[in-house]
């Protein structure tokens, strides 16, 4: 791999691995609609919007791999999930597929599977459970990357994202958090790898509490090596107990899976 695009590269994430990634391949083609500062070594900026298939085209050519991590990473109106990230996400796959099947790492979320209750152990063969239109949303892109895989053999890998921060924020958290620093080689063994077919895997650390299952995707040579015990104490010490009959408790999706429709209560 000489050059792997980043889409949404000015975002949250996109910022960590512009960061960490750096050197790790000869070249990382930067993108987003918004400001992606100061070219810098070993990098290209490249603005374009999702929306906008010719754009999308034009960034894709010429890259060995793609980290598709732009568009909406929040609930949303149903046009601008529309927009974002079910075309904009459908405009990468097709574009990889034109320009000669580049393999594709997907940010998808646990919002894909958010109505799960959080005593349920998932794996590799549990059903979708939305939580949202945005986990709506990472079901399609899932769907798509199956597709494109089975019909024109673009690989890709959809990565159910728990939450990747420094640190974990609250209780939940604690099972969901993805460090950094495994976010990051979980990437490089997505790339690194043989073949990946159209795989899935949540994206969790090492944490006490595991709600989910990542040995169907083995092979991929993942293994998580931090944990938020550390940070429970300060966690536990900052957040009121939880209360087990809140739906924010009670399901994986957390605050998604409680919120009413966002287009009765815009937020
Ligand atoms: N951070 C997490 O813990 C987490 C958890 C689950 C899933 N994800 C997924 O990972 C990805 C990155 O998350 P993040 O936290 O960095 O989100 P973010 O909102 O910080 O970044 C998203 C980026 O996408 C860009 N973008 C939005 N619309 C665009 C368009 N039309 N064209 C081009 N760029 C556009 C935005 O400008 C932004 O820079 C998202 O797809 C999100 O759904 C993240």
């Amino acid at each position: 791999m000489k050059k792997i695009l980043i889409t949404g590269a000015a975002g949250g994430l996109g910022t960590i691995l512009r960061h960490q990634l750096r050197g790790w391949v000869e070249t990382l083609r930067l993108s987003d609609v918004s400001d992606l500062g100061e070219c810098g070594p070993g990098e290209e900026l490249i603005p374009a919007d999702l929306t906008n298939f010719g754009a999308v085209m034009d960034i894709v050519e010429g890259v060995d791999g793609i980290v598709h991590l732009g568009g909406k990473s929040i609930e949303g109106t149903f046009d601008n999930i529309l927009n974002t990230n079910i075309k904009g996400t459908y405009h990468i796959f097709e574009a990889a597929r034109k320009h000669g099947g580049k393999r594709i790492m997907f940010a998808s979320s646990n919002h894909a599977i958010g109505f799960h209750q959080r005593e349920t152990r998932l794996d590799g063969d549990s059903p979708f459970r939305p939580d949202s239109l945005y986990g709506v949303s990472k079901c399609f892109g899932e769907n798509l990357a199956r597709y494109y895989f089975d019909k024109f053999a673009v690989e890709s890998v959809s990565v159910r994202i728990g939450s990747c921060f420094a640190e974990p924020l609250d209780r939940r958290m604690l099972a969901t958090w993805l460090s950094i620093d495994d976010f990051t080689r979980l990437v490089q063994c997505i790339f690194e790898a043989a073949r990946v077919g159209a795989t899935m895997i949540y994206g969790a650390s090492n944490n006490r509490e595991q709600w989910w299952d990542n040995s169907h995707a083995a092979f991929l040579g993942w293994t998580p090596r931090d944990s938020s015990e550390i940070f429970r104490a300060k966690i536990e010490a900052a957040t009121p107990e939880p209360q087990w009959d809140d739906p924010a408790v009670r399901y994986q999706g957390g605050g998604f899976a409680k919120a009413g429709h966002f287009e009765d209560d815009p937020q």
